[in-house]
Parts: C-alpha cells; structure tokens; sequence
C-alpha cells in the first residue's frame, strides 16, 4: 500500500467509508482512524499497528449527542464533556450495545472524546459513525505529533495521512473514570487533576499502575524511544554515563558540553511549551546516534504532572 499525505477531507472520508485506514490530526497526537462500528476497519487498526488485541481503542464522535449514543453517561461526566469538549479529556463509561466488543476488547466500557482540531471535526461532520483511533504509532514507540512522524512509522500500512499541522498539545488526553463519589483517573493528560475536582466537586484518584517495575525486565516500557533513557539529577547522571554520547532533555537549563547536546522543551520554562516539544525531541534524539539520553524531573504541576509520567514510562527498561 502507498501511504500519501494531504490535506484532502474527501479522499479521507471515502477512504473510511471504504473501510480504510487514515491518520488523523488531533489536538493530543495524531490518531489511526477507522469506522467503530465496523470490525473489519477495527481489525486493520490492530493490526497496522501491531497492537495487541486486548488493548481498547478510544471513540472519536463530534458532539454530546453521540457521547450518549455509545455509552452512559452520569452526570458529572456530561458536565465534564459539556465544559472540556472537544478538549484532550477522554471518559470512561458504561458501554452501549451500539458499541462491536472488538473495539473496546471485550469490556464493557467504552472510552470516549470528542477531539479538538478544525480538520477532524469537519471530517466527523461528514461520516455517521464515529472513529476508533489509537495514537497513530506502531505499539510502544513515541506517539506521532505530526504527519510526518506519522508517515514514518507507518509508512505503507496505512492509505492516508490527514495532515493538520503539528498538534497543539503534544501528550495524550487525560483518561479520566467517575466512579460516583469520586473520579478515577487512568492517565494524566493536558486536563489536570486540578481541573477536574474544581469542575465537578469530586476528589480525584490515581489508578495504581505499575509504571516502572522494581527489578529491571517486569514490564515492557510505553512511549519509549529505542536510545535508552534515565530520568533524575543531571549533573549525577552525568557522571554516571562519562565517555558516552549524551542527549539531555531540559526544561530550560543549558547543560551542553564537549559530549553533552542538551535539548531544552521551553527556554523560557513554559511547560506547556515543553509538553508540546517532548515527543518531536525524543524523536529526534533517536535519530541522532546518541548513546544515552538524560531527563530532568520536571516540575510536578499542571502539565509538568503528564511530562514526568510520559519519561518515566519512557525510561530503560531491559526487554
Ligand atoms: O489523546 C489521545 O487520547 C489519543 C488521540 C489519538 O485521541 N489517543 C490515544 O489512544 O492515546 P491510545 O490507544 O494510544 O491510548 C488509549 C488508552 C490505552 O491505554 C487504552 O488501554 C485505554 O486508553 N483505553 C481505551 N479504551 C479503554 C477501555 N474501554 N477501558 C480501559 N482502558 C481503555
Ligand atoms: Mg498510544
């Protein structure tokens, strides 16, 4: 298959008609669409992106209507998607029938978000089924935050690229469950915490994951480049790795040197600056022959909370 890359909506609307797959912009990272409803366009999104089949995939739908059409939901998860939405927040709900089990592997929820970009919403007016859509990465690699991010890791598996620019976030949404007397929060995205108990009252809890296992070669890493990453104290780690290659990932701190190029996400210390240059970084990184990249622990509030959580799970992890 030959993949293109355009900003065509009518090819991109006749292609998941067809069944087919296209990336799609987003305000989070880039997406690989196909109809939800259909298993046959389900199964290529699995496999295309070589994900294995237990692993849900998000709804993409246009408005509330929709959210009501495929799922349950309370009440203060239609506040939430009446003030967040579009907006990087997905919700977990009950699932309706209206829902293939393929899409969401079996469960009986479903997660749902209305995505915020001009380009996907004018595409989701146009088809009356809504998007499933996984980040538009082979499984375990960094998600794409552009089309040509997109291209590169899925070059020839897919028909089309949707080209929207580079996203505006730059991290995937906020997962986020209300459980009654409180939300249940399953990955921490652009909408924070914070945000969510002003929204609603709820206190908010953490899904006890674990990210990074004790003893090294437990758990596969996520979001992971293929040069292997440690997160801590810089200048300590960079005396542990003397001699090598080194790629540093800074908020704001220059700390280039002989054998040290230092990538700072924000010189003015903006974090949501730095969220948004994180993925095109280790990217980039990646390509560069380094033997090593070195992460700063970045400042644990609002977005900075989702930068350390996409690091740590980016981190070395023997496989
Ligand atoms: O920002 C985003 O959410 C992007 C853009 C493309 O919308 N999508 C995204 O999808 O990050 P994905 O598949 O890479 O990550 C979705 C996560 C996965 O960890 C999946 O296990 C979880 O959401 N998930 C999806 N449906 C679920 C369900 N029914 N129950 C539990 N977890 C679910
Ligand atoms: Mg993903």
């Amino acid at each position: 298959m030959i993949t293109t890359i355009g900003t065509d909506l009518q090819k991109a609307v006749a292609l998941l008609i067809a069944n087919e797959l296209v990336a799609i912009p987003t305000e989070t990272v880039y997406g690989l669409a196909g109809n939800a409803l259909s298993e046959v366009a389900v199964s290529k999104i699995y496999a295309a992106k070589n994900r294995p089949s237990f692993n849900p995939l998000i709804l993409h739908v246009k408005n509330i209507d929709e959210i009501n059409r495929y799922a349950e939901a309370d009440i203060h998860s239609l506040i939430i998607a009446k003030v967040l939405m579009p907006g990087p927040i997905t919700l977990l709900l009950p699932k309706k029938n209206t829902v293939p089990d393929i899409t969401t592997a079996g469960s009986n929820k479903v997660a749902i978000r209305i995505p915020n970009h001009p380009l996907t919403l004018a595409l989701l007016e146009q088809i009356n089924f809504p998007l499933a859509a996984p980040s538009a990465n082979p499984s375990g690699y960094i998600s794409p935050t552009s089309a040509n991010h997109v291209y590169d890791g899925l070059e020839g598996k897919i028909g089309y690229v949707l080209d929207g620019g580079p996203t505006s976030v730059g991290l995937e949404s906020t997962i986020c469950e209300v459980m009654g007397d409180h939300i249940l929060l399953h990955r921490v995205g652009g909408i924070s915490a914070a945000q969510l108990t002003d929204l609603t009252g709820l206190e908010v809890k953490y899904t006890a994951l674990p990210t990074i296992p004790q003893t090294p070669g437990q758990l596969k890493s996520h979001y992971a480049p293929n040069t292997p990453l440690f997160r801590g104290n810089i200048e300590q780690l960079i005396q542990e790795h003397q001699g090598k290659k080194i790629a540093i990932i800074s908020l704001s701190k220059d700390f280039s040197d002989d054998n040290v190029n230092c990538f700072c996400l924000s010189s003015k210390g903006d974090l949501s600056e730095a969220a948004n240059q994180l993925f095109a970084t280790l990217r980039k990184i990646d390509l560069g022959n380094y033997e090593v990249i070195l992460a700063e622990v970045f400042p644990e509030s609002g977005i900075g909370i989702a930068i350390n959580d996409r690091i740590e799970r980016a981190q070395y992890i023997l496989k």
